[in-house]
């Protein structure tokens, strides 16, 4: 992709996330009561890449039919969902930073963090009702669809937690849950409701699917070799909770004597002391695991992008190529 392609499609980016953030900062603000709508704009104003309206945007764009609608409530709609997962996970994954801002439950307090993930939620859902018309049953069970899975791929993360083995495998089908089925209902309902036909909704569903999948392998990635001021979230956070991560289980699959010893202690005492994160950073490079979470991100992402053959017009792809490679090198 030529230099001036890269900066097309990243202005372009900018332009969306922009308006999606001037739209997102009046959702709640005003509402009463304060004490349910304040917390929940504290998360909000954190800012985020808002990367999963900008696929429904995007998706909606690469199908479309009518050039002159754009479906920002819907946009609206995915990242306030997305939001209210966020806040609930930080409680589940006991977290204190989140976007480099103190989590919202530990800025006020549990109660008041469920309860405000909980209006995010219904909120997300009266946004995404104003974008729905002739294919609104469709579009509704898209969504609800993701958030079903997203439940059950949170379910599935804390219950591995607790168990010695977890297989590579049953990881992909956890992560392909609690993080892939967003990007992909994300791309579905664009896809929907720009009017794509079936094998374009299909091609569009699939890429979202791969590039979910990408994207929690490298969020993974990222708790080890991340900056913590860039990445905004506790580096080494997983180690600490004893989370099953792709580097963790890849690390139990290639270490050998005491290093298997030392990995197999995570599991053990289920998470280790802040004081050893740096210990087990040179170890997962010492084991290749770093090097073997670049090159998954790299296949499912190719995976994502051969998805799209299926688009029509060779230029509606070139800017998810664009996408999946600044999510690759990505640092936040
Ligand atoms: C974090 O999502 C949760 C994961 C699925 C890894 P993002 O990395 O998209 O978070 P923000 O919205 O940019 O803060
Ligand atoms: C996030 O997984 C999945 C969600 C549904 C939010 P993580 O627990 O790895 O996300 P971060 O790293 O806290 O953002
Ligand atoms: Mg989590
Ligand atoms: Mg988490
Ligand atoms: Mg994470």
């Amino acid at each position: 992709m030529t230099g001036e392609n890269q900066k097309i499609f990243y202005s372009l980016y900018e332009h969306e996330r922009k308006k999606v953030e001037a739209k997102l900062s009046t959702i709640i603000k005003n509402r009463k009561p304060a004490s349910l709508y304040g917390p929940g704009n504290y998360i909000l104003e954190g800012g985020g890449k808002r990367l999963r309206p900008i696929l429904v945007l995007l998706s909606a764009k690469a199908v479309k039919k009518n050039s002159s609608s754009s479906f920002y409530n819907a946009a609206i709609a995915v990242e306030l969902l997305h939001n209210f997962t966020l806040v609930h996970d930080d409680i589940m994954d006991n977290a204190d930073m989140r976007r480099g801002r103190t989590t919202l439950h530990k800025k006020f307090d549990i109660s008041t963090a469920i309860l405000a993930g909980d209006s995010l939620l219904s909120v997300a859902y009266e946004y995404l009702l104003k974008d729905c018309n002739g294919n609104a049953k469709d579009v509704l069970a898209s969504f609800t669809k993701g958030l079903v899975e997203v439940c059950e791929g949170q379910s599935l993360d804390k219950e591995f937690e607790l168990l010695q083995e977890v297989s590579l495998n049953e990881y992909i089908k956890m992560i392909e849950k609690k993080t892939a089925a967003m990007a992909e209902m994300c791309c579905k309902i664009g896809a929907q409701l720009g009017g794509g036909n079936e094998k374009e909704i299909k091609a569009l569903t699939n890429f979202g699917k791969n590039i979910g999948i990408a994207f929690q392998i490298q969020d993974d990635l990222l708790d080890i070799v991340g900056d913590e001021k860039e990445f905004g979230k506790n580096v080494g956070g997983d180690l600490v909770e004893g989370k099953k991560t792709y580097l963790l289980l890849k690390a139990l699959e290639s270490a050998r004597g005491e290093d298997l010893e030392k990995i197999k202690l995570i599991i053990e005492k289920k998470g280790i002391c802040r004081e050893e994160i740096i210990f087990y950073k040179n170890l997962y490079i010492k084991l290749g695991v770093v090097d073997e979470a670049k090159k998954e991100i790299k296949k499912y992402s190719a995976k994502a992008l051969r998805l799209l053959n299926n688009l029509k017009h060779a230029e509606d792809r070139e800017i998810f190529v664009w996408l999946a490679d600044s999510l690759i090198n990505r640092n936040k």
